[in-house]
């Protein structure tokens, strides 16, 4: 990682992470979704989307094999140096890809992820590293669907995908397709969440979609944001 391209450094409990210029920063949401995974010590367990790497690093601690997949090399480097850093060996399994490529057969006891899923229209669309960390095409729902689409083929029976789920993306399309795939649907956690700049540039849009579910509070808007767990009953 170039000494450039490297923000700042910032501490999570008890680990110590390096930020990218080019990586989405993770947040309070990223830290929610690794409390809500349950894991055992014999697991193997796949993130979509690893970002910096930081619920790779506190996931990946617990679990027998972890993987990871990004379609920004940048953030494949990021976790592979984040994971360095706190005595966490990613070896060679984290990949750059687009969601299952690079696994084609491989199954897995936990897969979890928080996917881009800003409702963006095209002309809103940025094409850079944080744009697409965010871009969730029209209804935000283009990697949502891609990775509930595949997941029954990816899940060892027994296996739970977790999900981070904006309220504003459909989420009855998406308990709708994992049911259908006989998966079993809870939620575990949800949180309210104030819109952020990029969000903020897409208001209109994201008004028009689903304006029942945003709240205004003055000059700011908050929407709710759902994490799910779909089992695949044993
Ligand atoms: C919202 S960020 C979440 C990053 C990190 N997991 C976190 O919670 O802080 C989404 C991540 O997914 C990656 N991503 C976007 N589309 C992807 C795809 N089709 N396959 C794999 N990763 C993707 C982005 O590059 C970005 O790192």
């Amino acid at each position: 990682m170039s000494i450039e391209a490297i923000k700042h450094l910032f501490i999570t409990g008890d680990k110590i992470f390096l930020s990218h210029s080019e990586v989405h920063e993770a947040r309070e949401d990223t830290l929610l979704l690794a409390d809500a995974i349950q894991t055992e010590p014999t697991d193997v367990v796949l993130e979509i989307g690893v970002g910096l790497g930081v619920a790779a690093v506190f996931i990946g601690q617990k679990v027998k094999e972890f993987y990871g997949v990004d379609i920004n090399k940048n953030a494949v480097m990021s976790t592979i140096v984040n994971g360095y850093l706190n005595d966490v060996d990613f070896k060679d399994n984290i990949f750059v890809g687009d969601c299952y490529e690079p696994f084609s057969n491989k199954k897995f006891d936990i897969i979890y992820s928080n996917p881009p899923q800003l409702p963006t229209p095209q002309s809103k669309e940025r094409n850079n590293w944080i744009g697409w960390a965010n871009n969730g095409g029209n209804l935000g729902r283009d990697v949502i669907d891609k990775i509930i689409n595949d997941v029954d083929k990816h899940l060892n029976p027994g296996g739970s995908l977790y999900l981070m789920h904006f309220e504003i993306c459909n989420l009855e399309t998406t308990v709708k397709v994992l049911e259908d795939k006989q998966l079993k649907v809870e939620i575990v956690n949800s949180i309210e969440n104030q819109l952020g700049k990029l969000s903020f540039e897409r208001i209109d849009h994201i008004t028009n979609c689903a304006c029942d579910m945003l709240k205004k509070d003055g000059d700011n808007y908050y929407h709710k944001i759902f994490i799910i767990k779909a089992t695949k009953v044993a």
